[in-house]
């Protein structure tokens, strides 16, 4: 655990991590602190998710993903849902040439269908407009949850099974990774780094398959506190680990 007011570590560029995925907590905190409303929070949090795009494509990130609504966020008040399905819109409406500039190749992984149309349009404009870049991949998981990703890729795979195209015994970890909603992100579908703000250290149902070999750094500061200096303090520790995926070294 650790904050900014520490001092920036160097990185070793050759050891980036190549995809970080980061649970957004504390927006909430974020604003009770200042005695404002809970969306004064989300909307911070939507600005630093500009900032820090921005500095993990300079970092040489390759993927970035970031939980911005899950399939359990709709318990929230009707109010506080309809204002975090207007951020997209807000978001690619204010920050797409800079995307572009950036050469940030938006992708977005949830259960579209469900989200109200001018949100899903958002997404879906967003991925259209940045198809053709060629830099980081910035993944958001809207209206995502990793049990429901799994419920959804045990079907197709039975539908397929049932169809005659595959054979059970076929069935092999590519075949899965195939059918998860990460499957746009090739080679990097697996995070090499979780990070989670604010304190709690849970895993909330993000990316449960992938997360199998990640390491995980907690950190005790709020979302809309997450800094670029924070987030390198995150890779240093990442660097300083000894990844064995289940083997010796
Ligand atoms: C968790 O904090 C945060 C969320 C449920 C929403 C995260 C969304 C953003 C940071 C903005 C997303 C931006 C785009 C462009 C889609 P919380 O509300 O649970 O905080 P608390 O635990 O302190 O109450």
């Amino acid at each position: 655990m650790f904050t900014d007011k520490e001092v920036t570590p160097q990185l070793d560029p050759a050891r980036i991590p190549a995809h970080v995925a980061i649970i957004m907590d504390g927006n909430g905190r974020w604003a009770k602190k200042r005695f404002l409303p809970r969306i004064a929070g989300h909307k911070q949090g939507m600005e630093n998710v500009k900032t820090i795009t921005k500095a993990a494509s300079r970092m040489g990130i390759k993927a970035l993903t970031l939980y911005a609504f899950s399939t359990e966020n709709w318990k929230r008040p009707d109010s506080e849902v309809n204002y975090l399905m207007s951020l997209p819109v807000d978001f690619f409406g204010v920050f797409m040439p800079e995307l572009i500039a950036e050469n940030v190749r938006v992708q977005v992984m949830g259960e579209l269908e469900a989200l109200p149309a001018k949100t899903r349009q958002a997404a879906q404009a967003a991925m259209a407009d940045t198809a053709k870049n060629t830099g980081m991949i910035l993944n958001f998981a809207l209206n995502y949850g990793g049990r429901d990703e799994l419920r959804l890729a045990t079907q197709a795979i039975a539908r397929a099974v049932q169809a005659g195209t595959l054979d059970p015994a076929a069935i092999s970890d590519d075949t899965i990774a195939a059918h998860l909603m990460t499957a746009p992100l090739g080679p990097l579908a697996d995070p090499d780094l979780l990070i989670r703000t604010s304190g709690e250290e849970r895993i909330s149902n993000f990316l449960l398959w992938q997360l199998a070999y990640s390491e995980m750094v907690f950190t005790p500061v709020l979302w809309p506190d997450f800094t670029p200096a924070v987030l390198t303090a995150a890779i240093a520790q990442y660097q300083s680990r000894d990844r064995r995926f289940g083997g010796l070294h």
